[in-house]
């Protein structure tokens, strides 16, 4: 039986249904206008993958809070660690010790994807970890200059910011940033900027260039990037790239942050995504799914590099939050315990059930992806790939009226991230919805 069959019917009110909207009139009064919401969903409360809004509609969430919600809402065990932490202390400062923080620190250099023993820093969020992971490069190297990736996404404050290049809209207005970043391509098979077969040895080639031309190698700190590209389309790097890019490194004396805000804590099937291909960095970041939606970061590093920083070189009031390293400690059990396996099990059925759709509609360009972190391409014409954009738009929107919630990334790819313990019924009460959704998009409505 599918048990989600006895929530139906979904949605009872017209969207957004009368409470959303006074909601909704009362946020546009008060809340700052810059946060890019697309659909109008009001949250009233949620349990594991399902959520309802304040008119008692119930939606499937496969957006997860921006990939955020990795044990589903408000998990048995995550709840427990919160209200026991609560209820001890809320906050006593990064000046003090206490066992959540340790024990946090403990965890994170076990499923550091590293040989060598790792050190953490926490911080409350992915932007602050990507500056902490910058900082610390600089620090250990002392060198200006630093490589990041078009379509990568870092965050918002000033420093990330430098990086973040998904869209310019994120840049526009806040000229100049850190000066001294060089972006390079992505490289992205599905629409190569390169000739030849591998995309990723071209990049390789085109940083080589780079390094004899315009930026000496011995002047950079670090490359930033996301071992699979999220906001910029959920991309999969080729096979040997990250590899590649590593040997550059080792060759340069450049140091290999690998940003894993939103592909790490089991998201897709491994407990980081560069585990796919066995490729180590020496800095690695870590917020969103981490703390289960309590705002957490981290930078993860080597020992014998953040070992260098000396008292005083970083810090922050509010890193190891008792509550939000309780949260922590209880997904990275839960996660390592049986939902990173889940997300590798039910991801691969996801897979195939979008690739089966795929048959069915020209307009899916390409399904890719690993685990739950999956990208579906919307193109206007299967011969030239144009992105689709306003049929991605609609799709999103005619499901949230069918009772799905998904966000885009790229130009024109629905991405999938539900919470890693979705279940295959789910999964397949979602499939029915993006089927209904894109024919209903396609016919316009
Ligand atoms: C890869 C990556 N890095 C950093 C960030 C920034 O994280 P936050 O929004 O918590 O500052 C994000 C957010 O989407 C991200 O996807």
């Amino acid at each position: 039986m599918n048990p989600a069959a006895n929530h139906h019917p979904h949605i009872k009110t017209a969207l957004p249904g009368p409470k959303a909207q006074a909601m909704i009139a009362r946020d546009a009064e008060v809340i700052s206008p810059s946060y890019p919401r697309g659909y109008p969903f009001v949250m009233s409360h949620g349990r594991g993958t399902e959520v309802w809004d304040v008119d008692g509609n119930r939606f499937l969430d496969f957006a997860a809070g921006i990939a955020v919600c990795a044990t589903g809402h408000c998990h048995p065990r995550v709840v427990k660690a919160v209200q026991d932490a609560s209820s001890r202390f809320l906050h006593i400062s990064s000046d003090f010790w206490h066992e959540d923080m340790v024990g946090l620190g403990e965890r994170l250099a076990a499923i550091a994807p590293m040989d060598e023993p790792a050190m953490s820093f926490l911080c409350q969020s992915g932007t602050e970890a990507v500056e902490g992971a910058l900082k610390l490069a600089r620090y250990v190297t002392r060198r200006p200059r630093f490589i990041g990736f078009l379509g990568g996404f870092h965050g918002r404050t000033l420093g990330s910011l430098s990086f973040t290049s998904s869209k310019y809209t994120q840049q526009l207005g806040f000229a100049t940033t850190l000066s001294g970043v060089t972006h390079v391509p992505y490289p992205n098979p599905y629409r190569p900027l390169f000739a030849g077969d591998d995309q990723g040895a071209a990049v390789l080639d085109y940083i080589r260039m780079l390094f004899q031309r315009s930026v000496p190698p011995s002047e950079v700190a670090a490359f930033l990037i996301e071992p699979m590209q999220g906001e910029g389309g959920y991309l999969t790097p080729p096979d040997g790239f990250l590899a590649g890019l590593r040997a550059l490194c080792d060759e340069h004396g450049i140091l290999l942050i690998f940003d894993e805000v939103q592909s790490g804590i089991g998201r897709t099937g491994k407990m980081f995504a560069c585990e796919h291909w066995g490729v180590q960095p020496d800095i690695l970041t870590s917020a969103k799914g981490l703390g289960s939606g309590l705002p957490i970061g981290a930078v993860i590093a080597k020992r014998s590099i953040m070992s260098q920083w000396k008292r005083g070189a970083h810090g922050n009031t509010y890193g190891g939050n008792p509550i939000a390293c309780a949260a922590a400690n209880a997904t990275i059990d839960l996660v390592r315990d049986g939902l990173r396996d889940n997300a590798a099990r039910v991801g691969a059925h996801f897979i195939t059930r979008l690739r089966e759709l795929q048959r069915d509609f020209p307009c899916i360009g390409e399904v890719r992806g690993k685990g739950l972190w999956i990208g579906m391409e919307l193109v206007e014409d299967d011969a030239n790939k144009t992105p689709a954009t306003s049929l991605c738009d609609a799709v999103i929107t005619r499901a949230f009226h069918n009772g799905l919630l998904l966000l885009a990334c790229g130009t024109s790819t629905v991405r999938f991230m539900p919470p890693l313990n979705v279940s295959t019924d789910e999964i397949d009460e979602a499939m029915a919805i993006i089927r209904a959704s894109l024919e209903q998009a396609l016919a316009g409505g």
